[in-house]
């Protein structure tokens, strides 16, 4: 087709779907920038992207809460008696084997913009660990050599970027030889993007031959996972499970054989840890049964007297909090990226920079425009059968969100050496506190030192005494 020709069905096309003002500045592009105008506009289906606007874009469908809907219910952390500590043990075997016989992979979704922590650059780069600084890319790298060896086996680590800030990934990947992983072991891949739409629906332009695009959202990792050919990877290794965290939780335990054994008992296909909520409104997900299936309902639409309703001895009904830390079978991504399921989009209302019909850049100093994105716990309902472990937060939840405040590095390195204090001191060891409980000194163990609490149990002859102020890194 000349390119006359396509220049002409795509006015056509776009015409017919209301998005003409997309080749506003054509006669002022080059040929490169007209290229490329058009390879964007040829990827977009807009019989479905019509149908995304009439359904989120343009009206803010208030959420229904289902009529059907209870809390969920869930394994305890631990089990210290009867049938059910039997169960923990056989779970914790089965786990440990199925790391160990290779069918276990890591997977961090690391696409996100890090907007409220205004890092520049991907938030796996941020340095976090208390001690050495160490970034949380190197972390998780660090762990996941420290588990190989610990089962003696090769686990692979999928990483999902996006196209804003795959490139940067790889190159700090590269320039730090791979946080000594093998390049091979390490899959690093490009979720999708969504347009950007003004009220009225209309695709904003970033610049005159750029559509305005975000990220798809973490729920985006299941379509990621199958297109970037990190599934076939998977397959070819015999890969069978994923464990999902987020890149910004320093504190997950990625390799739980506990929660692994239950996942795989159960015959579940995606999983989830929780935690008891501080407050009845606390700001995250409540896992709830809708008809039977495990739903997460955001802490926004969970109607106050749901969130503040008790239990008898005086607990939450809603109690169980998700802290986005989940296994995911490769076998129910598969299947989700098989006929044309699509996790539901939620509608984000943002300030999103564009350029105007006279070709200025605008900075809105207001909401303009909604981004959509998906999110990875709307997969729960799809499973057949999903499992929920309870967990401790001191143990496993300090997401590092914001600048500062609640959720920032500041509170998450804290949580850091107050979790490594504890396990030194279920070890033997004396860690100083101050007169208010909070620990006295830095501390930071490394991975190849421990990956949980039991690993520093077999080391507890190589730990120094520990004084006042000091700033302790254990390797
Ligand atoms: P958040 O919802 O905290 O978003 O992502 P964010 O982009 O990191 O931060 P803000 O909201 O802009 O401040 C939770 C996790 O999901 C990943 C993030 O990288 C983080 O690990 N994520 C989020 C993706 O991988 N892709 C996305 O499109 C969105």
């Amino acid at each position: 087709m000349t390119s006359e020709n396509m220049l002409e069905k795509c006015e056509k096309l776009l015409k017919k779907h209301n998005q003409g003002h997309l080749l506003t500045f054509w006669q002022q592009l080059d040929d490169n920038q007209r290229q490329s105008l058009l390879l964007q506009i040829q990827q977009l289906d807009f019989n479905v992207i019509d149908g995304w606007i009439e359904r989120y874009v343009k009206t803010d469908t208030p959420f229904k809460l289902p009529i059907s809907l209870k809390p969920a219910s869930s394994y305890p952390h631990q089990a210290d008696k009867g049938p059910t500590k039997r169960k923990y043990e056989e779970a914790a075997r089965a786990g440990a084997h199925l790391i160990s016989t290779g069918r276990v992979g890591a997977f961090v979704v690391a696409g996100g913009q890090g907007t409220r922590l205004g890092f520049d650059g991907p938030k796996g780069n941020f340095p976090i660990s208390p001690v050495k600084n160490k970034t949380l890319f190197q972390i998780f790298a660090e762990t996941i050599l420290a588990a190989s060896q610990k089962y003696n086996t090769t686990i692979p680590w999928y990483i999902m970027a996006s196209p804003l800030n795959y490139q940067q990934t790889l190159d700090i990947f590269g320039g730090s030889n791979y946080f000594g992983l093998k390049p091979s072991d390490v899959f690093i891949f490009q979720q999708g993007t969504i347009p950007n739409f003004d009220f009225d629906g209309k695709i904003l332009l970033a610049d005159k031959s750029t559509i305005a695009c975000s990220p798809d959202g973490h729920g985006g990792s299941f379509r990621a996972l199958c297109k970037s050919g990190a599934v076939d990877d998977m397959k070819k290794r015999s890969v069978e499970i994923l464990t999902y965290w987020q890149i910004d939780n320093p504190l997950v335990k990625v390799f739980d054989p506990l929660f692994i054994g239950l996942h795989s008992l159960e015959k579940a296909e995606m999983s989830s840890k929780a935690l008891i909520k501080a407050h009845p409104k606390e700001k995250v997900g409540n896992f709830c049964l809708v008809d039977g299936k495990v739903t997460v309902i955001e802490y926004s639409d969970l109607p106050d007297e749901l969130a503040e309703k008790r239990n008898a001895d005086g607990s939450l009904a809603f109690s169980l909090g998700s802290i986005a830390i989940h296994i995911i079978n490769r076998k129910f991504i598969e299947k989700l990226n098989c006929g044309d399921t699509r996790l539901p989009f939620h509608r984000a209302v943002k300030k999103i920079p564009f350029i105007d019909s006279a070709g200025n850049l605008v900075k809105p100093r207001e909401p303009n425009g909604v981004k959509l994105e998906c999110f990875i716990f709307d997969a729960l309902p799809l499973a057949t059968n999903s499992v929920i472990l309870q967990t401790v937060r001191s143990e496993e939840f300090a997401p590092v969100k914001n600048a500062d405040g609640l959720e920032s590095p500041q509170a998450t390195k804290q949580m850091m050496t107050e979790r490594w204090a504890a396990w030194l001191e279920s070890a033997g060891a004396a860690v100083p506190r101050k007169p208010d409980g909070s620990v006295d000194c830095v501390i930071e163990i490394a991975p190849s030192f421990a990956i949980d609490k039991d690993d520093v149990e077999k080391k507890k002859s190589r730990i120094p005494e520990i004084k006042s102020m000091d700033r302790l890194y254990l390797a």
